[in-house]
């Protein structure tokens, strides 16, 4: 058999629909699924007419393209990469990978010897075959009523004319830009632009503070800083050019100075007057970039030119560049928005991501506009006026696709179903999660409130380095299981190995890697090969690992159980305890800080930090407020630790090391199953640390 193939047994039985096929509907399949004991058996079947209309119907037709995806992927993918704009062919015998550390450097490249431009297949190959005019983005302010569009040829030459602004200032192929915007229409132009030109974007979450942001700024060395004045966000106000003031102050210090802020004016959230401002560096956007040319000549890359820089977290402290290129995650993004959303060109796609995290980029940006789509920008947040917010504007534009994150299905789930049934969510087709394991009540509810029953539910699993979807329904192909993210994507071969590397075969759990690379794979760490080595292909030599843990049912469904290192997943927000516990004892009274996940009700994760103060220091609230503000001050208000744990003691071996086993299950009050505390070297902090958790 294939390697990661394992689950291609199951076609033959998956494809046995119960009796009365005909008439079971995602609705009384789920109703009978309620009946059966464990979520494992609980199969809702597709919609009939759904499948019918499927880009992939059946699990034979996904079965097939899977082989071949395996057995030969260079014609898989050639075939699909043969449908973009290229200036010049790619040498079609040329993929070339190394993902065992043993045989020298990991290396992966995808399209060898192509040259093309993702910007141009996304915007001037869509209006070259007819779609001009097609709306390209519906944007839907922070304010309910507020309101703009742009198609496709309008979207051109806004990025046009940044491109030239950028190209003027001395922006050239390779040079860095960091983008830090709200979800204003400027932040897909933004990235665009640099796109076109070949300069790299390093897109920075908005809602990082100064620290954060100028820590990334001085990785990455870039040319120009873009950003808007201010924004708001629900009832809430940001000056958002102060913190990138602050940061750049920061990077001054440092030795590294910027050139050049463009600041685009967001007139609706703060106005000039108001805005601080530097005469030699500052620049407003709406003063010079409408003035160029909005015709822009495209500057052609080579396949592996990188387009983008992402910061994210991992277990140690200092958060990571990770690096996409250009041809592989072009081709990977368009294909797998387009399967697992069953995209059609009528369709109307909005994802609640914002552009500061990967699922932004693929799949807000690149994979929907490279294939034509009509996506929604929006600026506010998703209970904003009220509960129902979401369900007002799928009904304004009449939303068919529609992707978010678990914890803000929980969080609606939470306000009550009358917020969702008030609107008609008719045209609804495809709903879509992503960001951590959804639970199976959540995807119930999502299912039968949100869906009324009849639109399949994509639980994709992937993550900043992956770039694209590696496990992921195939809406109208597979029964769903509540709770599964179901199988593979094309060309992906997900395995589960045990703690020696071993690939476990049939029904079991352990880690989740990948072996063989796919085009969305990342290449490298910005400036730091090495640890991308040690990180991901040295754990288990010859595999990816993904740092999850996975299981597999017998069914041969993958069932995403959650990090294993120690990171944690907030809100769908990935951040590492190291850089929350740096944070922590940055503050002059903190002595030593373990932080450690918890499971949060609406959150997926929360955050629990034990603090250790300097002696003589005396635990207070003041104090517990001011450790907090440190952590929202130096990362950024979503990494707020929801509880501090006062610790005189920290559980450690005698070698010194922390025992975040014994942390975990006091932080969630497991009390009795605490384990072997006998190694400690004083196992009387365990006992202390019970008698403060409350305090
Ligand atoms: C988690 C976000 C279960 C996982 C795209 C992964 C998920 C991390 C899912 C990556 C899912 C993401 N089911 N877990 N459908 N999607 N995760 O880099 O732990 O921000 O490793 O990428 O999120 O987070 P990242």
């Amino acid at each position: 058999s294939i390697a990661g193939s394992d689950h291609l047994r199951h076609v033959d039985s998956m494809t046995r629909v119960p009796s009365g096929a005909g008439k079971i509907s995602y609705l009384n399949a789920v109703v009978l699924g309620e009946a059966l004991a464990s979520e494992e058996n609980d199969l809702v079947f597709p919609n009939p007419e759904f499948s019918v209309q499927a880009l992939v119907s059946s699990p034979e037709q996904y079965a097939e393209m899977y082989k071949k995806s395996i057995e030969d992927p260079a014609s898989f993918w050639s075939e699909i990469a043969s449908q973009f704009y290229w200036k010049k062919k790619w040498d079609p015998e040329v993929f070339s990978e190394n993902l065992d550390v043993r045989n020298g450097n990991v290396k992966i490249e995808w399209f060898i010897g192509g040259i093309t431009n993702v910007c141009y297949n996304a915007l001037d190959r869509n209006i070259d075959v007819g779609n001009g005019d097609k709306v390209a983005i519906l944007w839907e302010g922070n304010e309910p009523g507020q309101d703009g569009k742009l198609t496709y040829r309008e979207l051109l030459e806004k990025v046009c004319q940044l491109s030239n602004y950028l190209k003027d200032v001395g922006v050239r192929k390779g040079d860095t830009v960091v983008i830090y915007l709200p979800m204003l229409m400027e932040l897909p132009i933004s990235m665009l632009a640099c796109a076109r030109i070949g300069a790299v974007h390093s897109v920075v979450f908005a809602g990082f503070s100064s620290e954060s942001l100028s820590q990334r700024i001085m990785d990455c060395k870039p040319k120009v800083v873009i950003t808007c004045n201010g924004v708001r966000r629900g009832s809430k106000a940001l000056a958002l050019k102060d913190i990138v003031d602050s940061a750049l102050v920061e990077c001054n210090k440092n030795g590294f100075s910027v050139g050049l802020c463009l600041t685009y004016e967001n007139q609706s959230a703060m106005s000039r007057e108001a805005t601080k401002w530097q005469d030699d560096r500052d620049v407003w956007w709406q003063d010079v970039v409408p003035k160029f040319p909005t015709k822009c000549e495209v500057e052609w890359v080579e396949s592996e030119d990188p387009l983008f820089l992402l910061y994210t977290s991992g277990s140690t402290g200092k958060p990571k560049g990770v690096l996409h290129t250009t041809a592989g995650y072009m081709v990977y993004t368009a294909t797998t928005f387009k399967y697992a959303f069953d995209y059609k060109p009528s369709d109307i796609y909005w994802c609640t991501a914002d552009c500061g995290w990967i699922t932004g980029h693929s799949y807000v940006t690149y994979g929907p506009l490279l294939n034509g789509a009509t996506i929604i920008v929006f600026e506010g947040a998703p209970n904003y006026p009220n509960p129902g917010r979401c369900w007002d504007i799928v009904d304004k534009y009449k939303v068919s696709l529609f992707y978010t994150a678990p914890t803000l299905v929980r969080s609606l789930m939470r306000d009550g179903d009358e917020y969702v049934t008030r609107y008609s969510r008719k045209s609804l087709r495809v709903l879509g999660s992503v960001g951590e394991p959804i639970n199976p009540s959540a995807w119930r509810w999502f299912f039968n409130v949100v869906g009324d029953g009849r639109c399949p539910i994509s639980d994709t699993w992937w993550q900043t380095e992956t770039g694209g979807f590696m496990i992921t329904p195939l809406p109208g192909a597979w029964p769903q299981k509540p709770g599964s993210a179901t199988f593979p994507f094309f060309g992906v071969q997900a395995v589960i190995v045990d703690e020696k590397g071993i690939e476990i075969e049939g029904e079991c759990s352990g880690y989740l890697c990948i072996k063989k690379s796919w085009p969305g794979a990342f290449r490298t760490l910005y400036g730091d090969h090495e640890r991308y080595e040690t990180t991901y292909f040295k754990p288990f030599q010859g595999y990816y690992f993904s740092g999850d843990g996975c299981s597999r049912d017998k069914d041969g469904y993958y069932w995403l159980t959650g990090r294993v290192d120690d990171v944690i997943n907030v809100s769908g927000h990935r951040i590492g305890t190291a850089e929350i516990e740096s944070a922590l004892v940055s503050h002059p009274q903190c002595a030593e800080a373990a932080v450690v996940g918890v499971e949060h009700e609406v959150k997926g994760q929360g955050i629990y930090a034990f603090v250790t103060l300097v002696e003589g220091v005396p635990y207070s609230e003041e104090l517990r407020k001011s450790l907090i503000l440190m952590v929202r001050n130096q990362i950024g208000a979503f990494a707020a630790p929801d509880k501090i744990h006062w610790a005189p003691g920290l559980p450690k071996t005698r070698s010194g090391k922390i025992m975040r086993r014994i942390l975990r299950k006091i932080a969630s009050r497991q009390l009795n199953e605490l384990g072997d505390t006998s190694t400690l070297a004083d196992p009387t902090v365990v006992d202390q640390l019970i008698a403060l958790a409350d305090t």
